[in-house]
């Protein structure tokens, strides 16, 4: 339903660059001159690296339409205050619109004061501020995916394949032993999906017993690290692996891969994100689901949103809940469609490319 009413405000979008074009305007005036600065909380993330590189491809297909969009990058590499320097920076290297993934989601307040003085509207994306803090100006907004949604589907995925396969419950005990590794505590993403996927396999009849969680901050090294360690504490008793994201979910496998530990007694693994590796990792039946995060979509939505706001056309059509936040949805991924995710995704990319 989402997804319908924001392809009919791209389709809006494509008819205003198309007008400028029938008018013969095909010369970038001020408003379709669009420079954005994009200001990254840690670009050695995964999925916030792939985020980004489908984000430069949207903006491109805007100069298709009559529009040059040109586009700065900065990387935090996790620290706030470098954040809101680079900020600064942007504003004085005259961008015009601002996609911020904040580092520490409940700290915008410099940011936003910094954008209202500049008159720079800001789409956050992916890391979701507090509500408030949205409230503060109206050219502030968000772009990114409903962490229950994801949780909910994870649990899902799991709750198909324990009551497929009863060999999972390797002790026969009728219950699940289970660990969890966590993303950043404080994301809106770790604190739900954990919530929601234990919640979710409950109410699926699962039995569960939790034997511990890591906290990993969504990275591959530091999920090996945790996962070493809770082998070495729990041995053979963990059935089952839930992370909230891919990359730790691959760091899991690392652990068991680098400790020699027979395959046949891997317990399962669940990630989130449908990055390139993780979809990987599902066809080759190393992670038994994955749900998708749509980055392609996340990125074709602060594209739009972008050109929006510079050129003061077609607001009104863009989708929003409660006028300022855009939510994508996600999708469960299995063995029977991580390949078509793989080429489809690509294809899609493409075919997006040749419009
Ligand atoms: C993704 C993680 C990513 C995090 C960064 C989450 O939505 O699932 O892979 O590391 O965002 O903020």
């Amino acid at each position: 339903m989402k997804k319908k009413k924001y392809l009919a405000a791209g389709a809006f979008l494509c008819a205003v660059s198309g007008l400028l074009c029938a008018c013969g305007n095909t010369r970038p005036d001020l408003h379709s001159r669009i420079q954005v600065g994009v200001a990254c909380y840690n670009q050695s993330d995964t999925f916030i690296s792939e985020l980004t590189d489908c984000f430069k491809e949207q903006l491109g297909l805007l100069e298709n339409q009559g529009m040059t969009a040109t586009v700065i990058l900065k990387d935090a590499a996790g620290s706030q205050r470098t954040q809101d320097d680079q900020v600064k920076e942007l504003i004085d290297e005259g961008c015009n619109v601002l996609c911020v993934n904040l580092v520490d989601r409940t700290d915008p307040s410099e940011i936003i004061d910094l954008a209202r003085d500049h008159e720079v509207p800001i789409i956050f994306f992916n890391r979701e501020p507090v509500a408030e803090d949205l409230m503060q100006w109206s050219g502030l907004y968000y772009v990114g995916a409903d962490a229950e949604q994801s949780g909910v589907m994870q649990g899902e995925l799991a709750a198909d394949v324990i009551k497929a396969d009863s060999r999972i419950d390797k002790d026969g005990d009728g219950k699940i032993q289970y660990v969890v590794l966590e993303g950043e505590a404080g994301h809106q993403d770790a604190i739900i999906r954990t919530e929601k996927v234990a919640d979710t396999l409950k109410s699926q009849g699962i039995q569960l017993e939790k034997l511990s969680y890591g906290v990993a901050n969504w990275n591959r090294a530091q999920a090996e690290n945790r996962m070493t360690q809770m082998i070495g504490q729990h041995q053979n008793r963990i059935e089952l692996v839930l992370a909230n994201n891919d990359d730790m979910a691959l760091g899991a496998i690392d652990a068991y891969t680098k400790l020699n530990i027979t395959q046949s007694t891997f317990p399962v693994f669940f990630g989130i994100d449908g990055t390139e590796e993780g979809l990987k990792a599902v066809v080759d039946s190393k992670m038994a689901g994955t749900v998708y995060n749509d980055k392609e979509g996340q990125a074709e939505a602060m594209a739009k949103l972008a050109a929006a706001l510079v050129s003061g056309e077609g607001m009104d059509e863009i989708p929003f809940e409660d006028e300022k936040f855009i939510y994508l949805p996600y999708e469960k991924i299995t063995k029977d469609n991580a390949e078509s995710f793989l080429d489809g995704r690509q294809e899609m990319t493409d075919g997006r490319k040749t419009q």
